[in-house]
């Protein structure tokens, strides 16, 4: 399997954003799906998100109809890891947790060929070690996707220290037949996108913290003066606030350096559980998803 053509169906683990964003630029392009979670529920909620996301690229000319039927017809869902085993790629998207996608990668490598290339969303956790789990660590690459996946050109590529040159160029491969741009990142605590994105985040934060001026003020100087789409806070709501603290978490552990220390008031606000849009309080009030 080290060949892009030889890619036909693609497993996606996890059908929550990530997931669901993720599954829909497969569909768009072509591949079929195999969407995996843990409960019929989530199963439902993730797969009408994206027949929606279908059905407004047949809006935008994007897909006609015949194409959006087809995709369609190639999702398929399943609450079971070894209804994936006719996948030739897999891509996790669960929770950021290591135990979690560890446990989940150690079952995938029991349930699938030994060919089948695995690939974690992780957004800063290693790749070297979540590659250390499986029986097949030369064929496992980090692949990172941007929220919201369908609209967001980059795929970060990170490979392990075990990972080989023919998984790393698939997987380039791949993202870029989604239309994808991939930028490869060597595997680093938070890579490059979150080592440089979140610090920016905390110091906002800290910012709030001590006063240097309201969220609106803080968001207004970066969008009008750096030409950003969202402020900071803005964006640290849209991402969720328990994910940014646990990449900083990540961060600090990883590099041992005080400048990656979370904000205490980001930790207080998570343990508040105002984690931004998804609750429905962050640094803004929204209408609970
Ligand atoms: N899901 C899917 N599509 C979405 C979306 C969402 N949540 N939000 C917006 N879109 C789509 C819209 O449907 C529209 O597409 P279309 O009209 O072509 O079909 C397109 O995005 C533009 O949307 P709008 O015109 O409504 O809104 P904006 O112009 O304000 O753009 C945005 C919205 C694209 C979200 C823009 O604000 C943006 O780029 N924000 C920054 C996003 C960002 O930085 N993401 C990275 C987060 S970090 C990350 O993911 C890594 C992780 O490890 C933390």
């Amino acid at each position: 399997m080290d060949q892009i053509s030889d890619i036909k169906t693609v497993g996606v683990i996890g059908a929550g954003t990530m997931g669901q964003g993720i599954a829909h630029v497969l569909l768009r392009a072509g591949y079929a799906v195999l969407l995996q979670d843990v409960s019929e529920k989530y199963l439902k909620r993730g797969s009408d998100r994206i027949l929606l996301g279908l059905g407004r690229d047949v809006d935008k000319g994007r897909l006609n109809e015949q194409q959006r039927q087809q995709a369609v017809e190639r999702l398929e869902t399943t609450i079971r890891l070894d209804g994936l085993a006719a996948a030739q790629f897999i891509i996790e998207a669960v929770t950021e947790d290591f135990n979690v996608k560890s446990d989940v990668f150690r079952a995938l490598d029991e349930a699938c060929g030994p060919n089948v290339i695995f690939a974690s969303n992780t957004s800063s956790l290693s790749i070297t070690r979540l590659a250390a789990v499986t029986r097949r660590s030369d064929r496992f690459v980090g692949l990172h996707f941007f929220n919201p996946v369908p609209v967001m050109k980059l795929v970060e590529i990170v490979p392990g220290l075990q990972t080989s040159a023919p998984t790393l160029s698939l997987a380039k491969e791949l993202a870029t037949s989604l239309g994808k741009t991939p930028v490869l990142a060597n595997d680093f605590p938070g890579f490059i996108s979150n080592r440089v994105l979140m610090p920016m985040i905390n110091e906002a934060i800290y910012a709030l913290m001590e006063g240097v001026a309201e969220p609106q003020a803080i968001d207004e100087v970066m969008k009008l003066g750096m030409n950003h789409p969202m402020g900071p806070l803005e964006l640290a709501d849209f991402i969720g606030l328990d994910v940014c603290l646990d990449i900083m978490k990540v961060l600090y552990d990883g590099f041992h350096d005080s400048k990656y220390r979370p904000c205490p008031l980001l930790e207080k606000m998570v343990n508040a559980g105002w984690l931004g849009r998804k609750t429905g309080k962050g640094f803004y009030q929204y209408k609970a998803q």
